[in-house]
């Protein structure tokens, strides 16, 4: 596949939705992104890298995070995890509250804001340190010793974070996280604002397209599992747009918040587009239009 010329391709659809949507804000550290920035890499299973654009930038991987934190738990602690958190589309906001009470504590899936707290609390009790486990899955992966969580993100989140606050004592109040709210919120905000470029998360993510299976041949999880992950993140990663996204990308991929989208082309790839501008769902526009434009034109998706 001509990675380079689709790339280029992606990066002009990109572009074209200049000045379509909102910067985060409700995160206040995260408005500072440069509304235009663009950048797209691709890292393929037999180690080839290409990118375009800003795609050494490290931005805010927010709740791209989500993957690797439900990576790790799964890897270390199988399927017990699934006890406390669903495997179902939400249909709501990520960050809403109306299901847990509905659900007893138990949120819908790994993807929203509840569900990554319990992945979070249980990554907590498997490893001793949540988002020490997932900077250094990323350094390691990424071979980048530099990544790490930007201070100023994670006190920005856990400044105005009554909304995160709230659903861990909701959750907590059903039995349903194993350690104190305040070390799940305090690790939960340490992963999410890890800054990370596009490259870095190709390279991490790139395990999901070899399915299971990390950059020096050693197996993180069963092939079963990978395909699990996959699943979830088609039905679940974009949120309440999951429905859009398969119909215009047609890829499992997990956005966050701070733009930046990460996208598996299982047994070939991983994708990952990153524009801060988000439409109504939390989603990035530009890396939506740049992966739409990817698999439309190289006719590669799931579908
Ligand atoms: O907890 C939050 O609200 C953020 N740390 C992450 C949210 C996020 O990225 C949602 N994704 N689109």
């Amino acid at each position: 596949m001509d990675y380079r010329g689709l790339l280029e391709a992606a990066e002009i659809a990109a572009r074209a939705t200049t000045g379509q949507g909102q910067v985060a804000d409700y995160i206040p550290a995260l408005a500072a992104a440069d509304p235009e920035a663009f950048g797209m890499a691709v890292a393929t299973v037999d180690g080839e890298l290409f990118g375009v654009g800003d795609w050494e930038s490290p931005f805010s991987i927010q709740s791209v995070s989500k993957l690797f934190s439900l990576l790790l738990a799964l890897s270390h602690g199988g399927d017990g995890l699934w006890r406390g958190v669903g495997r179902e589309p939400s249909g709501n906001p990520f960050n809403s509250l109306v299901q847990l009470e509905t659900e007893h504590g138990i949120p819908r899936n790994p993807f929203i804001n509840a569900g990554a707290l319990v992945v979070t609390d249980r990554l907590q009790s498997l490893t001793g340190d949540a988002s020490g486990a997932v900077r250094e899955f990323l350094r390691r992966e990424a071979g980048n010793p530099l990544l790490d969580t930007d201070p100023v993100v994670a006190e920005s989140e856990a400044e105005h974070g009554h909304r995160n606050a709230a659903l861990a004592h909701f959750i907590a109040s059903h039995g349903n996280l194993e350690n104190p709210v305040e070390d799940v919120l305090r690790h939960y905000y340490a992963h999410c604002a890890i800054a990370a470029s596009c490259r870095d998360l190709v390279l991490a993510g790139s395990v999901l397209a070899r399915y299971g299976v990390r950059a020096d041949g050693s197996r993180m999880m069963s092939r079963s599992e990978a395909k699990r992950v996959n699943a979830v993140l088609v039905t679940c990663g974009t949120y309440d747009a999951a429905g859009e996204f398969a119909f215009r990308v047609g890829l499992p991929g997990k956005s966050g918040v701070g733009g930046g989208i990460l996208a598996i082309l299982p047994g070939r790839a991983a994708v990952c587009a990153w524009g801060p501008r988000l439409d109504q769902a939390g989603n990035s526009v530009a890396a939506v239009a740049a992966l739409d434009a990817m698999t439309t034109l190289s006719g590669c998706s799931i579908f």
